[in-house]
């Protein structure tokens, strides 16, 4: 490491951070196919069970997709709005987060569910578990396409410490095991950092998905 490499990050246990896993050609690829899913699954705003509509929109790929209403979080195996199934999960998608989650000892991962969310300038998550899958051995695969993102990554409780990292376009985040159920959001969204452009990215916005064994 020279004076100017940025520091490694140093990650809780079962947090492993894949950076620049996809080429910018890759991630081009990758969003060609998430286009073609928002054209099947139009984007949404969900509302949250205490009544406000979320900041990001999101849409969903795989078996099953994570919605959210009045009634409460859950995954449910048809979008919303059209009450068409959602389409599949885009090879390409899949496996390069599968080997990711291989490589960061978790097995032979196999997604069920892929929300797709998209930030604004202006996007954010506020701190939540992911709390609503079957079995909690199977981590949570996150991949980061446009411009960067400070993650929040708290405790098992709301209260408490909490450390930022960036993600950056082309990253890949798997955050399982000890961590699975750790408190984690997306504090902001740093203007003017994306290596690309796509049609599908929102003006100096971001896209995440993340890849879930829901059932
Ligand atoms: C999530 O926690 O579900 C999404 C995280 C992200 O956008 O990086
Ligand atoms: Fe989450």
């Amino acid at each position: 490491m020279t004076l100017f490499d940025d520091p490694p990050d140093v990650l809780p246990e079962g947090v492993a951070l894949f950076r620049q896993r996809l080429s910018p050609d890759a991630q081009r690829r990758a969003l060609d196919t998430i286009a073609e899913v928002i054209a099947q699954a139009p984007l949404f705003r969900p509302q949250m069970p205490t009544g406000p509509y979320m900041i990001n929109t999101l849409t969903n790929c795989g078996e099953r997709g994570w919605v959210s209403d009045k009634r409460g979080y859950r995954y449910q195996e048809t979008h919303p709005e059209t009450l068409q199934p959602w389409p599949a999960i885009p090879p390409e998608v899949r496996e390069c987060t599968c080997d990711a989650v291989r490589e960061a000892g978790f097995g032979d991962f196999e997604p069920d569910a892929c929300l797709v969310n998209v930030y604004a300038a202006d996007g954010r998550l506020s701190l939540h578990r992911d709390y609503d899958e079957a079995d909690f051995k199977w981590p949570i695969a996150s991949l980061s396409f446009g411009n960067d993102a400070d993650f929040v990554i708290g405790g098992l409780k709301r209260a408490g410490k909490t450390q930022t990292v960036r993600l950056r376009s082309g990253d890949v985040l798997v955050f399982g095991g000890p961590s699975r159920l750790r408190y984690h959001g997306v504090r902001k969204i740093v203007p003017g950092t994306s290596p690309l452009d796509h049609p599908i990215l929102p003006p100096d916005g971001r896209i995440n998905l993340t890849l879930r064994r829901a059932a």
